[in-house]
């Protein structure tokens, strides 16, 4: 039975016959719409987070032209509110700075506003998280609208995959065997239309967990960009959304634990961005059903690796993979590791949205029994070293680094380690373990420093990989035998800060376990003579930022946005 008009919580601005409202509807006027355009209808806000600086939302401009006109044809009105872009690759020093600055947004963008439901419009990295956590904090009926990936990359007829080709080619260019003329090339070509990074890095894993939690109509995280699907599937979210208000089916009715598992599953099958961990467990933890680093390596330890996409994979890319069939088709691939009865913002079950989906390239989306890898997507480790956790790739490591003890060589910091790699006469070999600190949340923003370069003198011996670990996190579309999101962070004290060049650690990934070979007296010692790093930022956003960030294993929320946290917050006054 849909709710009446006057139930709604734009009514609260529109429907009195009182002053407050005369202001509200005269407004509205102002911008030339008459009262049949609005008057009895639910008010949806289409939170875009489109700029002239975030390339990977360009058409987002006019995509919510498409939402708009889903919207009105549902019966709806559409009020555009603009939040901030967060392009990955312009803002500095790390959009994770700034992920729950648009978390916070986008919760108080529709508390202060008379909206009944949203559509959040994003796909660069960061945005699907902080969307989707301020929408779960707000409590209003939601639907995800992903950028959607781009097409892949081009240059004398070889593909190009975002990140992960410009990492290898910039190593030919260093190495002087690619001229000016075909790096200028791949400057024009590895990025050739609108849309997010199209390897599997953490916007294409961050929108299909979107998707397979359900916050997203089904297939809407694999269209590209540029495809006419993504201008329907557009349209469609502000047709959908109406119903959805009318529903009243908001996150609190709609959510159940097993949406997040199934999130935790398909990351676990697309060989997801190790930044999954972070954001998902944040948005899990909004929406008052957490889930945990241990979820994460158990689901490892069962899921196979099914898509085919680089990095994980050798070949493919998110458009083959839309064509292959897309996430519902790699959704139904690992039916039995989902919980079907999870429901989406279509209405439906995801067991009922992925039923009979088909693939239609083996390669790309590999059958169960022949996956990429048949476990290990993400490995959690703990010890002394990492009492909360340190977070590894097991598939994108060499295997012999996988059991190994090494001497550690410390950095405090990134323009210590950096000026040290080019050095010929570092003392190190390819059996140390590379230590950067102090570039966990508090330390730094914890940005994507976590695949620490490895030293000049050693490529040059042929080194391919060694052990890297540090409170860092790294991109989605790095490699290698890092250990990442040490926890607790050194900037607060953790163990991490303890550790000094020439200690040895033992790295155990089967065993789950990670050693500092050094006795707890003399750690306790080291901590007693231990000082903290001076605060990064004395004012501003910063400094809020360094007294209420969590650590990794908690999500990087800030504590004051928790669920839990406090009161629930009032409707405002009118
Ligand atoms: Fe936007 Fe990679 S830069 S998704
Ligand atoms: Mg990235």
């Amino acid at each position: 039975m849909p709710r009446s008009y006057d139930t709604l919580r734009s009514a609260r601005w529109f429907a009195p016959d009182d002053f407050r409202s005369f202001g509200h509807r005269s407004r509205v006027m102002q911008m030339g719409y008459a009262p049949t355009d609005w008057v009895g209808k639910p008010i949806i806000a289409i939170v875009n987070t489109w700029s002239d600086a975030n390339q990977c939302h360009s058409h987002f401009k006019q995509r919510v032209e498409d939402v708009k006109r889903g919207i009105f044809q549902a019966g709806g009105f559409p009020l555009e509110l603009p939040a901030i872009s967060l392009s990955e690759s312009m803002v500095k020093p790390t959009t994770m700075l700034y992920r729950n600055f648009l978390a916070m947004e986008t919760e108080e963008l529709l508390r202060s506003h008379p909206v009944d439901g949203a559509v959040l419009m994003g796909g660069c990295d960061k945005t699907t998280p902080g969307l989707t956590m301020g929408a779960l904090s707000m409590g209003l009926p939601f639907i995800y609208l992903p950028a959607g990936p781009m097409l892949r990359g081009n240059w004398r007829g070889q593909v190009l995959g975002s990140g992960s080709d410009a990492f290898k080619y910039w190593d030919q260019r260093r190495a002087g065997q690619l001229s000016d003329q075909a790096w200028q090339e791949m400057e024009a070509g590895i990025a050739r239309s609108h849309g997010t990074c199209m390897t599997m890095g953490t916007a294409a894993t961050m929108m299909g967990i979107a998707e397979a939690v359900g916050f997203t109509l089904p297939g809407a995280s694999s269209i590209p960009a540029a495809d006419a699907n993504h201008v329907r599937m557009s349209a469609e979210c502000g047709r959908r959304i109406v119903e959805m208000v009318w529903d009243d089916l908001t996150p609190a009715s709609m959510l159940t634990r097993a949406n997040f598992e199934n999130g935790i599953a398909c990351a676990m099958a697309m060989g997801c961005s190790t930044n999954a961990i972070v954001h998902l467990i944040a948005m899990s933890r909004r929406a008052g059903h957490p889930v945990t680093l241990d979820d994460f390596d158990a689901a490892s330890r069962r899921v196979p690796v099914v898509a085919n996409i680089r990095p994980s994979g050798d070949t493919y890319l998110m458009e083959d993979f839309f064509y292959a069939g897309g996430l519902p088709a790699m959704l139904e691939r690992i039916r039995g590791h989902l919980k079907t009865e999870a429901r989406t913002v279509n209405g439906r079950t995801l067991g009922q949205n992925i039923e009979g989906a088909e693939v239609f390239n083996d390669d790309v989306i590999r059958p169960l029994a022949n996956p990429i890898y048949a476990e290990g997507a993400l490995a959690v480790l703990r010890g002394n070293l990492a009492p909360d956790g340190v977070v590894i790739k097991p598939s994108a490591c060499a295997p012999h680094l996988l059991q190994h003890t090494g001497r550690a060589l410390v950095f405090d910091d990134y323009p210590a380690l950096k000026k040290a790699v080019d050095d010929p006469e570092l003392d190190v070999t390819g059996d140390d373990i590379l230590v950067l600190r102090n570039a966990g949340p508090r330390g730094a923003g914890m940005p994507e420093w976590g695949m620490l370069p490895i030293p000049t003198k050693l490529l040059k011996q042929g080194v391919k990989d060694m052990l890297r670990l540090s409170d860092a996190r790294m991109s989605g579309t790095s490699y290698g035998g890092c250990l990442l999101h040490c926890s607790p962070e050194a900037a607060i004290g953790g163990p991490l800060a303890l550790v000094r060049t020439g200690d040895r650690i033992t790295v155990d990934v089967p065993a789950r376990t990670i050693h500092l070979e050094v006795s707890d007296d003399e750690l306790a010692r080291r901590k007693a003579a231990w000082t903290p790093p001076p605060a990064r930022y004395e004012r501003g956003y910063g400094w809020m930022f360094g007294r209420h960030i969590l650590q990794a294993n908690e999500g990087c929320d800030f504590d004051f946005l928790e669920t839990g946290f406090g009161r629930p917050v009032p409707e405002p006054d009118i």
